[in-house]
This record gives structure tokens, C-alpha cells and sequence, in this order.
């Protein structure tokens, strides 16, 4: 199953973020990268119907979402924020996860659930949780519904090293599965780790590269300014020493 876009053009107040964008998506993890600005989130979120572009189509399995009602779309793309407390109104993180499950007819997924720790959270206020704590739960109260496409927006945010784990094991689960994930990233620090069948880089709304993962070398990633391990160890820990 493929998420298409097809010479999207999305305009906001005006002003044109993204730029006549043509890519397509298929089963396994993709990346899309891009410095602060670029337009990594309002592409996902366009690309899960949540913003309309102004010209082109997004296809999900060949059909255009803009057909869709909210419901269906819903069952097929879930869009896990960037900012977890957006995603957020249930009174508790129970209510957070049996909406979704109501709204998709989706009979939920424990394996989500038990993976990124949230149960012991059931009776939590959703807005009251630390920043982990929200990730963990923001990405469970929507994949938990079993989506053939899976768009997550900076999923390593807030996470400590367990939490890293755990979503690598989801990602594994999911590839294996054969959903299309798409994970936005402002570094490159995972990009090893994760191994991607596909990537894309955006810069001032356009995409300005895109194809196996693997040929990406960090020169050109920081010439995109994005922060890889090496700008880290090198450059950035020389400033402070001179
Ligand atoms: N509703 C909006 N109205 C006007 N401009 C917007 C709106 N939403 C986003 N933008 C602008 O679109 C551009 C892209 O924003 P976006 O959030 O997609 O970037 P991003 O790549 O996700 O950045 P970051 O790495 O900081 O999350 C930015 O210049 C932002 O200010
Ligand atoms: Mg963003």
C-alpha cells in the first residue's frame, strides 16, 4: 500500500509552505528530514488530511483521501503529533485510547499498549503527563488503532533511552507487518539505527533530495543543516573548547 502526493501545493495564510511536492511512500519506514521551518509537519499532517493543499492529490492505496469521510481516513492514516498535548482532549489516558477505537471501529492493539508502558497511565489526566510520558502515550493512543499508515512526527522527542528502545521495536514490528510508517526527524542520530527503505529531505518546502537512505552521507546532511553525530563530536565541541 502506497501514500502518494501528487504536485502538492499547500498555501497558509498566504503564504505557499509547501512547493509542488511528487513522492510516494510504500511499505517499510521511510524518513523525511529537513532543518527547523522546512515543512516536515505540515507535510505529514497534509499528508493524513488534516490540512488541505491547495492544488495535487494525496493518494493512500490509489484513492484520493480528499473522497474520504473524516472516519475512514481515520482507520487508514494515523498522524502522531509533534507536540503530543495537541493531540490531546479525554479527561484520562484510557478515554484518550477507547476514542480512537470507537471513532475507527479498530478492535485495538494490546502489543502497542504493553510496548510503550501506557496502562499503568489508564487513569491519568492526558495533560498532566511528563514530556515521555505524553510521547509514549501520544503514539500508543493512535497506532493502537492498526493503520496501514503510520505518519509520526519527531517520535524521538522527549524519550529516554528505554524509550528509544521501545520504538524501535515498534518500527521493527510495523516494517515486518508491512505498514507504511513515515517518521519526520530534525537529526540524523537515528538515521543508522533505523535503517531506512526510503528517505526524503525537504528544505524551504520542496523536496531537495529523496531515494535509498544509505547514500546519504553526513556531509550532505549538514549542508541541509541538519545535526548529525558527526557535527556533534567534531565541530560543535571544538566552538566551546576555543
Ligand atoms: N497555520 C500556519 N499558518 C502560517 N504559516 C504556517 C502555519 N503552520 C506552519 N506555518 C509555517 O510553515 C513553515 C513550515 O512549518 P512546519 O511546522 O511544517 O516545519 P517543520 O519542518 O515541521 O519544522 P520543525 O522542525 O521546527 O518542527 C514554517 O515557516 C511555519 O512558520
Ligand atoms: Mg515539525
Amino acid at each position: 500500500m502506497r501514500l502518494e502526493l501528487k504536485e502538492v501545493t499547500v498555501v497558509l495564510n498566504g503564504k505557499e509552505i509547501l512547493k509542488d511536492l511528487s513522492v510516494s511512500f510504500g511499505p517499510g519506514i521511510n524518513v523525511l528530514l529537513g532543518e527547523n521551518s522546512s515543512g516536515k509537519t505540515t507535510m505529514l499532517k497534509t499528508m493524513a488530511g488534516l490540512i488541505k493543499p491547495s492544488r495535487g492529490r494525496i493518494l493512500a492505496d490509489g484513492k484520493d483521501i480528499s473522497s474520504m469521510g473524516s472516519k475512514e481516513r481515520a482507520k487508514l492514516i494515523g498522524y502522531c503529533w509533534q507536540n503530543p498535548y495537541h493531540g490531546f482532549f479525554e479527561e484520562n489516558v484510557k478515554r484518550e485510547i477507547d476514542f480512537i477505537l470507537k471513532n475507527t471501529g479498530a478492535k485495538g492493539r494490546e502489543d502497542v499498549l504493553d510496548i510503550l508502558g501506557v496502562k499503568t497511565l489508564f487513569e491519568k489526566s492526558p495533560f498532566k503527563l511528563s514530556g515521555g510520558e505524553a510521547r509514549r502515550v501520544s503514539i500508543a493512543s493512535v497506532a493502537v488503532a492498526d493503520q496501514p499508515f503510520l505518519l509520526m512526527d519527531e517520535p524521538f522527542n522527549d524519550m529516554d533511552l528505554d524509550g528509544y528502545r521501545q520504538l524501535m521495536v515498534l518500527m521493527k514490528k510495523f516494517r515486518g507487518e508491512g505498514k507504511t510508517v513515515v517518521v519526520s526527524l530534525n537529526n540524523a542520530l537515528m538515521l543508522e539505527a533505523l535503517s531506512p527503505d526510503f528517505a526524503v529531505v525537504l528544505k524551504g518546502g520542496k523536496i531537495v533530495r529523496y531515494g535509498s537512505a544509505n547514500e546519504l552521507k553526513e556531509e550532505e546532511l549538514e549542508r541541509y543543516n541538519i545535526v548529525t553525530r558527526r557535527a556533534i563530536v567534531e565541530s560543535l565541541g571544538r566552538g566551546i573548547e576555543s
